[in-house]
């Protein structure tokens, strides 16, 4: 007989059917007469609710279904009389795949704090809260790849070994096979790559971007959506070492094609989730932020704002007083910045667009005015920062005049300068923060707990 998963047995409705239901055991309650065993198989938020008859199955062989053990229950799905569930399983035979000691198993009935959860990672998937989670982060990854291939561009795999430092922040995670405790040096003392595996220095990638370039300037409009790694020594709940990045290119496209294209997506993708995980919302909504369906229905039915850096500092200069750090026009913003902007000026997400070169990448493409470049970060509230991207530089002369200001080798671009060399054309693209969406469409509030296994700075 097939098993179907609780999700499907609690939408059907269909009662007085002979059932098998695989799952863990939440919690087990009852009397001398009965037991009542709450069943979850991760398919969704509820348990299903298995019902024994003790004078059908013995006590005795009931004691070590307790709670975090594995079973499986043959038997019959009736209407419930109690209240809370519409079916419940009334159970005939009951096999244990795996038992879970309860002097020893730590995930005990409920109330369990997240910093506790995140120490047991391997086991929280088990918890009401990290399998929403999770569903969530599996249906926002559905909606992506949905979004991007019905708008005509090309799931492409860029390289997680690289040699370039597309941000040009010198936030890389080196990868060597040399032996660190007896490293080969040149005659001028310098490391000897020649003896490392890749013959030359190699980091893990910090973003797809340069390879996503090369493959729009043949293929048009692709995307990547991949993991991503930095060194950056944050220990906020912003940011990971490792997260999971999408990024997609456009050839023939300018700044407002990248606008444009990155608030469909997000519109797209929340209102994926509105229509597809309607309990998960329910249950962040109840447990972690108010106001979060009424916020994503907005989102989803609103046109984002657009303001330029220049007017946004302006803005902020009028909550000077209140910023930690003090607001003038050259500034990066800070986090306090981003959200003071979202949140209390403009109220929904707003691009910020036009940044002082200084405080961009060597790739994003000069302005008229030679000041600024085209590039937006998307602001989201509560989070800050959820997207960055811009439009990039795709003449030869202005790019190479870039890399020499900032005192970048044009050797280490060769192959990057080479697309401006053959068949060049205005294009442009962004980076999503796969996590920092998570976190934005559930409410909860560190990057940590919407990543299976989180890697942060200091550890994991
Ligand atoms: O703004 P970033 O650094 O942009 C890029 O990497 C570009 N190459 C993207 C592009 O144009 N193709 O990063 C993009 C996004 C940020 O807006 C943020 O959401 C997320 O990636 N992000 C992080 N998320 C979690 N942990 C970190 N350490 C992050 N750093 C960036
Ligand atoms: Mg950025």
């Amino acid at each position: 007989m097939k098993t179907p998963r609780i999700a499907e047995i609690l939408k059907s409705g269909a009662v007085d059917t002979d059932i098998v239901v695989k799952g863990w055991v939440r919690t087990k309650r009852g009397n001398k007469n009965v037991a009542f065993i709450a069943l979850n198989d991760g398919s969704c938020v509820g348990n299903i609710q298995v019902v024994v008859d003790l004078s059908k199955i013995a006590e005795e062989q009931l004691k070590p279904v307790t709670t975090g053990a594995c079973i499986r229950v043959d038997g019959r799905l009736v209407a419930s009389p109690g209240a809370g569930q519409g079916v419940e399983v009334q159970a005939e035979r009951i096999e244990i795949y795996g038992t879970a000691d309860p002097d020893t198993y730590p995930l005990q009935k409920k109330g369990h704090s997240l910093e506790f959860l995140r120490e047991i990672a391997y086991l929280r998937p088990r918890t009401n809260t990290f399998g929403a989670v999770y569903r969530i982060r599996h249906a926002m990854a559905w909606a992506i790849h949905e979004f991007f291939h019905k708008n005509g561009f090309t799931y492409v795999h860029t390289p997680i070994f690289t040699g370039s430092d597309c941000e040009g922040a010198g936030e890389m995670f080196q990868v060597t096979t040399l032996d660190l405790n007896d490293v080969p040096k040149t005659e001028d003392g310098k490391v000897d790559y020649s003896k490392d595996f890749f013959k030359r220095p190699v980091n893990l990638t910090v973003s797809g971007q340069l390879e996503a370039e090369a493959m729009a300037m043949a293929l048009g409009k692709v995307y990547t959506f991949g993991p991503t790694f930095r060194a950056e020594k944050s220990y906020d709940t912003r940011h990971a070492a490792e997260f999971w990045m999408i990024e997609p290119e456009m050839a023939f496209a300018d700044l407002n094609t990248y606008m444009d294209t990155a608030e469909a997506m997000t519109k797209y993708v929340i209102r994926y989730l509105l229509d597809n995980c309607p309990d998960e919302l329910a249950f962040f909504n109840q447990f972690f932020d108010k106001g979060l369906i009424e916020r994503l229905e907005l989102v989803a039915n609103s046109d984002f704002a657009r303001v330029s850096y220049t007017d946004a500092i302006e803005l902020l200069k009028k909550n000077d007083d209140n910023f930690q750090y003090k607001v003038s026009w050259g500034i990066d913003l800070q986090t306090e910045h981003e959200r003071y902007l979202t949140e209390q000026v403009f109220k929904k997400p707003v691009f910020v667009t036009d940044y002082p070169k200084e405080i961009k990448a060597f790739y994003m493409r000069m302005n008229e005015d030679g000041k600024t470049v085209a590039a937006a970060d998307m602001l989201v509230p509560g989070i800050g920062e959820l997207i960055g991207g811009s439009q990039r530089e795709e003449r030869l002369d202005v790019l190479l005049a870039r890399l020499d200001e900032l005192g970048l080798k044009r050797e280490d671009y060769d192959w990057y300068l080479d697309l401006r060399r053959f068949g060049s054309v205005k294009h442009a693209g962004y980076g999503l923060g796969f996590e920092r969406l998570l976190m934005y469409v559930t409410g909860i509030p560190n990057i940590r707990d919407v990543i299976a296994f989180p890697r942060t700075c200091g550890g994991f």
